[in-house]
């Protein structure tokens, strides 16, 4: 099963993934996350992105995919949650070409973070991650269990993120508009897409996730 998180940023959807994935035992791959790992280790990769997700435009739609590709390979697997990619029409039309190719089957749940633009300023101006494994975080509505330590990894190192400033926020939101938008359209036609409130507390979203992507992995899908 190859499940897709599509949204704006902030809507939630790395939240979601790093929960999610684990009960499904879906093998995680968020190309924010492998892109931020790149610039943190000064690769050639990083250096030469890092610039362009600072000003919160996209990398060009020829990089993800092979990004995507190389993580693949690395991690080959028939369950996958891909989070944040695809995000353009070329990119969802490269995507089943490449699952083709490497023998897994399609895209078959996208999954919508519906929310309102003004919700996400404030989570994107409350949010911290974990500078190991990316988790997120929020100040006041989503802080780690123990203080200072990462759910997940068990991290004590915090970063915030060198998109998440106000101006390059609205650089992202724009951009998701005019160019991922585009793909929802696509996915209704094959009968993948799938909507949730992203606004509810994240107890709440992981539950109408986890009952969309049951349903559908009932059906064998
Ligand atoms: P990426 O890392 O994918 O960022 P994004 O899509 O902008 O989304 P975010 O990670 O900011 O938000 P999220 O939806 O994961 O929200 P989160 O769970 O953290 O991409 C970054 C950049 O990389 C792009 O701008 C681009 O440059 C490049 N890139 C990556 N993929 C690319 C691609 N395919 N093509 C081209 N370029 C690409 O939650 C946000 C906050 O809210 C947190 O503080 C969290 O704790 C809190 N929160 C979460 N859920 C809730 C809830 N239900 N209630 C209250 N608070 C909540
Ligand atoms: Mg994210």
């Amino acid at each position: 099963m190859i499940v897709v998180f599509s949204g704006p940023p902030g809507s939630g959807k790395g939240t979601q993934a790093q929960r999610v994935s684990k009960v499904f035992d879906l093998e995680y791959i968020s190309t924010g996350n492998i892109l931020r790992s790149e610039i943190a280790l000064g690769s050639p990769l990083g250096r030469s992105v890092k610039d362009v997700i600072g000003s919160g435009a996209f990398i060009s739609d020829k990089m993800v995919l092979e990004v995507l590709e190389a993580e693949l390979r690395r991690k080959p697997s028939k369950a996958l949650l891909l989070d944040g990619v695809p995000r353009t029409l070329a990119q969802a039309y490269m995507l089943d070409d490449l699952l083709a190719e490497l023998g897994l089957p399609p895209v078959s749940i996208v999954i919508q973070f519906d929310i309102d633009d003004d919700v996400l300023v404030e989570r994107i101006r409350g949010r911290f991650s974990c500078a190991s494994c990316g988790a997120s975080y929020h100040k006041k509505n989503n802080a780690p269990k123990i203080e200072g330590v990462c759910d997940y990894c068990g991290s004590k190192d915090f970063i915030i993120r060198q998109d998440d400033r106000e101006e390059v926020l609205k650089k992202r939101l724009e951009v998701y508009y005019l160019e991922t938008l585009p793909i929802l359209g696509y996915y209704k036609s094959v009968g993948a897409l799938r909507r949730v409130d992203a606004s509810l507390t994240p107890d709440k979203v992981s539950e109408e996730v986890i009952s969309i992507i049951k349903k559908k992995s009932e059906k064998g899908e």
